[in-house]
């Protein structure tokens, strides 16, 4: 059984998905051990322990330099046997000593369909505001691992959601979360915790 860390930031809708996908038996031999928000006001740390799981806060801002913040986070992950890290919402960058620690066992949920709308800069409300400036007619989302580019890591899983008439940010970010989040991102934290993903030249496969 794998120890699966969430990290969140805010309201945690996709940490609620990954709850609700344990709760129905869809993460297969993984469990959630441990929750780590970065704000300690986050809701999402609400969701955690109303289901008995423990929290921990991180906060960048409490670290002078990023060198410790980063050794701080990695000790803690190593601390708890983490087994593989998601990144459900969370909007502090990681640095290259966890990301090399945790190399291939970081997973990201991101609200496009990557290399559409991604890269610094582009999270949250802020992916789908540029979606709907430039016209497209489809986005979604992507769940990959998270390597030292930002956003550039092997593609797991992603999902097409159509953009309708009349969508504004807000809405959108709901069908997208709806429609592919809330589905990819436990799908694809189970494949890893199953041992179906293979990563070679920056690409996934999955094993059936
Ligand atoms: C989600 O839409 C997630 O894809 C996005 O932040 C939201 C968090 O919502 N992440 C990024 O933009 C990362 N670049 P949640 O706290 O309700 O899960």
């Amino acid at each position: 059984m794998k120890n699966i860390a969430v990290l969140v930031s805010g309201g945690g809708t996709n940490l609620q998905a990954l709850i609700d996908a344990q709760n129905r038996g869809e993460i297969k031999n993984g469990k959630i051990t441990c929750v780590i928000s970065s704000n300690p006001n986050a809701y999402a740390l609400i969701r955690a322990e109303k289901n008995n799981i423990p929290a921990e806060i991180i906060r960048r801002k409490d670290y002078s330099e990023f060198i410790e913040y980063d050794n701080a986070l990695t000790e803690l992950l190593k601390s708890k046997n983490i087994d593989v890290v998601v990144l459900a919402g969370f909007m502090t960058i990681l640095g290259k000593i966890v990301i090399n620690a945790f190399e291939n066992r970081i997973i990201n949920i991101h609200p496009s369909l990557i290399p559409s709308f991604c890269g610094e800069g582009f999270y949250g409300l802020k992916v789908h505001e540029e979606a709907l400036k430039k016209g497209v007619k489809i986005t979604g989302a992507t769940a990959h691992f998270v390597n030292e580019i930002c956003d550039g890591g092997p593609i797991i899983i992603q999902k097409a959601v159509e953009i309708q008439n009349g969508d504004t940010p807000e809405i959108l970010q709901k069908r997208v979360m709806e429609q592919a989040e809330w589905k990819i991102l436990p799908k694809a934290v189970s494949l890893f915790c199953e041992d179906r993903i293979i990563v070679k030249d920056n690409k996934t496969e999955i094993i059936d």
